[in-house]
């Protein structure tokens, strides 16, 4: 009898913590009129996306969320979105836009608890990038430096650089130097200017060589990036070649010209010899026996 209470309490405890069925199945599933059970979506812009949420529970609440933000408080998309259904359980996307990529998520919210499913919005085009810059640039020193960082969608943009050279962490540009100029530039397919969208150096040095990224944002926190590789070329490169060119034309003139005197030189003594033994019959003989005497 002593331990009667202690029997109650376990069995109180046993029946609290027992997990109970009705809440362990309760499933939340994003479906489209394509797919089942979809992980991406992809769509093409301007057009409509109804994505339909199916609970086994048919208590609760039913949200939907992009990026963890309730559609309705996402301001780009203000006026294209429209909740409807039975339990708000179906979300209508319309006029579709590139940025709309992103995570789309259906929150069925029972008392305090959240049970959700997810899926991910890609634009059928391309969803492999946001931002998009040359690879590999290359300059001559002393001449101008252009990246064009192309985007898909509303980004914000930024640039960083990584200097090669000296092996430093990645700095924000433009840094405290003018030299590098961040300008907007105008997208003819969106009819859009793109702050920031274009990176200027107006005079590049070799020390700017180095690795340039390009770094957008969008509203509901997608990243994207890519670098750009920039080499710098020596202003004189072309010109070597043609130094080597002049340099080998003198060594090969100067090679001729000293074979050549030699030539004469040698030419001229052998003609001296050839001359000697007509010399002496000549009148000059008394110079030489002069000669003679002296020696
Ligand atoms: C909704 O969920 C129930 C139960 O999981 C399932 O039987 C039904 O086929 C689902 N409907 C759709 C359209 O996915
Ligand atoms: C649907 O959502 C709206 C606003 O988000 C809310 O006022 C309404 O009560 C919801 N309807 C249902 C059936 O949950
Ligand atoms: C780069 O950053 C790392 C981590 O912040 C640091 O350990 C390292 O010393 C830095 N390198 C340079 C060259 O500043
Ligand atoms: C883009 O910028 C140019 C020059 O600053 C300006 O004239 C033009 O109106 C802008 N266009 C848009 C769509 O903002
Ligand atoms: C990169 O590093 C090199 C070597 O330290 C330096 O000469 C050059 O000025 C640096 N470039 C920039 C843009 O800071
Ligand atoms: C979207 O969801 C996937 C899977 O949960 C996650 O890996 C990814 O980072 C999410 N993307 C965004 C932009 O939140
Ligand atoms: C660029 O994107 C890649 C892949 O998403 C990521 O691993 C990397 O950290 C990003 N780099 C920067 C500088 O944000």
């Amino acid at each position: 009898m002593k331990y009667h209470h202690l029997v109650l309490l376990c069995c109180a405890f046993v029946a609290i913590s027992w997990p109970r069925p009705a809440a362990a199945e309760i499933k939340v599933n994003i479906y489209t009129n394509l797919h089942a059970d979809p992980e991406v979506v992809h769509y093409s812009a301007k057009n409509t996306i109804e994505l339909n949420c199916n609970t086994t529970e048919s208590e609760g609440d039913i949200t939907w969320e992009k990026g963890g933000k309730l559609v309705t408080e996402v301001s780009d998309l203000k006026d294209r979105v429209v909740i409807k259904g039975h339990n708000n359980n179906t979300l209508t996307l319309k006029d579709l836009k590139e940025n709309d990529v992103g995570n789309y998520t259906c929150v069925l919210t029972i008392g305090s608890a959240r049970y959700q499913d997810s899926v991910a919005l890609a634009t059928a085009s391309s969803a492999k990038w946001g931002v998009r810059v040359t690879k590999n640039t290359n300059v001559v020193e002393g001449e101008k430096l252009t990246l064009k960082c192309e985007v898909r969608g509303d980004l914000t943009l930024q640039w960083w650089y990584r200097n090669t050279t000296s092996g430093d962490n990645y700095t924000q540009l433009p840094g405290k130097e003018e030299r590098v100029r961040l300008v907007p530039y105008y997208d003819e397919d969106r009819k859009v200017n793109v702050t920031d969208g274009e990176l200027k150096i107006d005079e590049v040095n070799m020390g700017d060589r180095g690795e340039y990224i390009c770094i957008g944002e969008s509203e509901d926190g997608q990243r994207f990036n890519m670098t750009s590789a920039v080499r710098i070329k020596d202003k004189y490169a072309a010109l070597w070649p043609f130094l080597g060119i002049c340099a080998e034309v003198f060594v090969l003139c100067a090679i001729i010209f000293i074979y050549e005197k030699k030539r004469n030189k040698t030419e001229l003594e052998e003609s001296d010899t050839d001359q000697s033994p007509d010399q002496k019959n000549t009148p000059d003989h008394g110079k030489e026996s002069n000669l003679r005497h002296r020696q």
